[in-house]
């Protein structure tokens, strides 16, 4: 099934904001929608109403022996099932980062049950700059969206996006650089600078942008109140833009269920609880 990955050459400039929006925007369009949290700050469970207090995850688990990503999903009241990465402190990602370094699987083998659930989408929210979780998952992914701000610095990253480069090194950079398309974030119509910084990245990146996204308080505020934007502001100009980079993903990607013909009944593992009856984030929305 399909995976989209958020990652960007610099930090700070919106990648959990999207994936967390993106997802909701996704299942509202009918997608089934699993957004995972591979990086250590461990915010997207903000997004989705997870109290800070609840420090639990998926990947602070992995050193542990939990494996069973299974056992750390949330049923979001958007609809959205999440898995939170987890409060990790430096001995625990340095612990981390030595057992990925030795063995990949530790990570790539759930991620890959995750890909083999029938009709769900993932969405992975990486760290910002080259990282294991990003290097493991690109070859697995459909589509990596590289989340550059629309402000000057973003035109000195336009070739590390051209070439794939943060994505892989050599040949693997070349093959992976297909498979990334770019959200310029935080554009600022009434100024000129970012303007011009967008328009620039839009004309190196041609066919590779896949969309724009307005700089606007609600973004932020619908973080403070850990709502989604399509709740917090749904006639926001950003929302809209939102929904139109949705659209454009979900049009690359198997249609909703909804619409597809019934599938065979599916074979469940006797210990794999069903996904539909996983814990649910208590939060209101
Ligand atoms: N379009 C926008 N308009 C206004 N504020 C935004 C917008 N997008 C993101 N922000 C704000 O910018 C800040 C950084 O966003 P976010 O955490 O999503 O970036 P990130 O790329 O995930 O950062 P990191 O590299 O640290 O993981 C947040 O406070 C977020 O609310
Ligand atoms: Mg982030």
């Amino acid at each position: 099934m399909p995976l989209i990955c958020f990652a960007s050459p610099k930090g700070g400039v919106g990648k959990t904001t999207l994936t967390a929006n993106i997802a909701d925007a996704l299942q509202r369009l009918g997608h089934r929608v699993l957004a995972v949290d591979l990086d250590a700050q461990n915010a997207l469970r903000l997004h989705f109403g997870v109290p800070l207090t609840d420090r639990s995850g998926f990947v602070s688990d992995l050193l542990q022996g939990g494996s069973d990503w299974r056992a750390h999903l949330r049923q979001t009241p958007s609809g959205v099932l999440l898995l939170p990465h987890g409060a990790m402190d430096l001995r625990g990602a340095l612990d981390l980062a030595a057992a990925l370094d030795r063995d990949p699987e530790l990570l790539g083998a759930p991620m890959r049950e995750m890909l083999a659930e029938p009709n769900l989408v993932v969405l992975a929210d990486l760290p910002p700059g080259p990282s294991q979780a990003l290097a493991l998952l690109a070859p697995l992914a459909t589509m990596v969206i590289g989340v550059l701000q629309a402000e000057a610095i973003s035109a000195a990253l336009v070739p590390e996006i051209e070439s794939g480069r943060f994505l892989g090194t050599g040949t693997m950079a070349a093959l992976l650089a297909g498979r990334l398309r770019v959200v310029l974030n935080g554009v600022d119509l009434a100024s000129r600078l970012s303007r011009a910084s967008a328009e620039a990245v839009a004309r190196h990146l041609g066919y590779r942008m896949l969309g724009a996204m307005s700089r606007e308080e609600t973004v932020a505020e619908s973080l403070a109140c850990q709502r989604l934007l399509l709740d917090h502001a749904p006639e926001s100009r950003a929302a809209s833009d939102l929904k139109e980079v949705a659209r454009l993903i979900s049009a690359a990607l198997p249609p909703p269920v909804a619409a597809t013909p019934p599938a065979p009944e599916p074979v469940v593992s006797p210990e794999a609880a069903p996904l539909s009856q996983q814990p649910t984030v208590e939060a209101s929305r």
